[in-house]
């Protein structure tokens, strides 16, 4: 009833706002300093509107809207911009989304979703998993081997094998570790999971754990959220002068990723999928394509000087800021292949680039990528000391002691490599890939000073 009357209001001053512009001037869209800030307050306060709906605190969170509404449509009264223009149209359609999810929170979405097509994994499984399990079974720790952040990666299972048996929750080791014995109960160190959590989960399972999103490889819950707050990817033409896969993409993962993903990112700002990025945070959308001075991204991240995110951090270059101005400036567009796909698994960081060119050395190359880094290694920590090299099937030693101490070091390895092939059941010589290499110090002072210097680690006097 509520809800009606207001918007017949709102209409009303549309319309009454529209007429009065129209006949003054076309274009009275521009606001004072004074009011800009009045908006980013509205914007932030909306924010909070989120966090308090995460919180459960409802009546603060509707009343909180109320006002901010209030705030809005005064300040659009005051600056006599019509309600159509795209600064009041977006902060409204903010304000709407808030009130979608405070209603549903509050129990008036009227029954379950889908409730005769049977329980979706999408809008009913996914976000249960997102909250309660992805901290510890998520792309970047994966406890147990398992990694719930997409469906693929759901079917694979974990160290134990197969996650799910469809058709039968006892047998589908998921469902069975929620309702495990205290220690072996999951969330690991959390309470259970309500029971009526645990139903669906079973229901589901029951149901034949069907998969409704679009693409198995997508980060699961992608789709539903796609649906309830839909947003639009430009994608780029080849022309722009800036990729967002490959100038803005590396970095932004690098420098946020930490904060800004899994199932509660800092503000409701997640860079997980591109998508993400353009839906924004708590505030709305963080990116005005074309207008890098009107989003809130760059306002964040390029136009404070020192940069103020990523939070406590300096590490963002110049470059990358420029880049993420031109590239909004651009209109924002997606030059990669999925805009709804996780792009950590796009975009490789440094480290996996470097792994990747290791994984595809041969184990020759390997020994001998291997051999040349012991002079410079060594020489980092202990310069003046000439070392001594001896090699074997499995490892190469090195450090300032006889040949003969080194070839007694090399026997006692040995053995403790044969020891390692029996408890493996191993039969493959050498060991590993490449060989190991083991240096060799004289005194305790080289040991504590290669630790140092090398491994960036003390010695504990005990030890030394
Ligand atoms: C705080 C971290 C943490 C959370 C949260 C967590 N897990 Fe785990 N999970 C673990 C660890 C650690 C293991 C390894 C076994 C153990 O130590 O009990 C594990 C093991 C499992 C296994 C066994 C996998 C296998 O193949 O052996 C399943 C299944 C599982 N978790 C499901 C879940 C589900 C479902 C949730 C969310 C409801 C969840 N976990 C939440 C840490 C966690
Ligand atoms: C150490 C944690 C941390 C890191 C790293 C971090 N942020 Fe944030 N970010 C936050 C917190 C906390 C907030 C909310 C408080 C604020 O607005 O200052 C936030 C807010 C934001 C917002 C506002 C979202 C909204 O709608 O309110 C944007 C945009 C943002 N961050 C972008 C970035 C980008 C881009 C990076 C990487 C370059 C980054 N952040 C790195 C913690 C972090």
């Amino acid at each position: 009833m509520s809800h009606r009357s207001v918007q017949i209001t709102r209409f009303l001053l549309a319309l009454i706002l529209f007429t009065g512009i129209l006949t003054a001037t076309s274009q009275a869209a521009k606001l004072t300093a004074e009011q800009r800030k009045e908006l980013a307050s509205i914007k932030r306060n909306l924010g909070k509107v989120a966090t308090l709906i995460r919180q459960k605190k409802y009546d603060e969170a509707k009343t909180l809207t109320d006002e901010e509404e209030a705030k809005l449509d005064k300040l659009a009264a005051d600056a006599m911009i019509p309600e159509t223009d795209a600064v009041i149209v977006s902060t409204k359609r903010l304000i709407d989304a808030r009130r979608t999810v405070l209603e549903k929170a509050m129990g008036g979405g009227g029954g379950t979703p889908g409730a005769n097509k049977g329980i979706s994994f999408e809008s009913q499984i996914a976000p249960i998993l997102n909250e309660k399990c992805s901290n510890c079974h998520g792309a970047q720790r994966a406890s147990a081997n398992l990694n719930l952040s997409t469906f693929a990666d759901m079917r694979k299972g974990g160290r134990s094998g197969l996650l799910l048996v469809p058709g039968n929750p006892r047998a589908s080791l998921m469902a069975l570790k929620l309702i495990a014995p205290d220690n072996q109960r999951m969330p690991k160190n959390a309470p259970a999971l309500e029971q009526n959590q645990i139903e669906l989960i079973a229901k589901w399972i029951q149901e034949g754990a069907r998969f409704d999103g679009e693409k198995e490889t997508d980060p699961i819950g992608a789709s539903a959220k796609a649906k309830k707050n839909p947003v639009k990817v430009e994608m780029a033409t080849g022309d722009e002068k800036v990729s967002f896969m490959k100038d803005v993409a590396p970095w932004m993962l690098d420098f946020c990723m930490r904060c800004h993903s899994g199932n509660n990112p800092a503000s409701g700002f997640s860079v997980v999928t591109f998508e993400d990025i353009l839906r924004g945070g708590d505030t709305g959308e963080v990116i005005v394509p074309g207008k890098p001075d009107d989003s809130r991204l760059w306002q964040l991240v390029g136009l404070q000087d020192p940069i103020k995110m990523p939070q406590g951090q300096a590490l963002l270059k110049r470059k990358n800021a420029n880049d993420l101005k031109t590239w909004i400036e651009e209109g924002a567009k997606f030059d990669g292949k999925n805009a709804k796909g996780n792009l950590r698994e796009m975009v490789p960081t440094e480290d996996e680039l470097r792994m990747a060119e290791l994984a595809n050395l041969s184990p020759e190359k390997f020994a001998d990528m291997r051999r040349d880094s012991l002079e410079p290694i060594w020489k980092r920590a202990l310069n003046n000391e000439k070392p001594e090299l001896l090699e074997t099937d499995d490892f190469i030693f090195y450090g300032n002691v006889s040949t003969d101490r080194l070839k007694q070091i090399s026997g006692w390895a040995e053995t403790q490599a044969d020891g390692l092939r029996k408890l493996f059941n191993e039969k493959q010589k050498p060991l590993w890939r490449g060989k190991l290499a083991v240096y060799v110090m004289k005194d305790r002072f080289g040991y504590s000073e290669f630790n140092q210097t090398i491994e960036d680690r003390r010695v504990d006097p005990a030890t030394t």
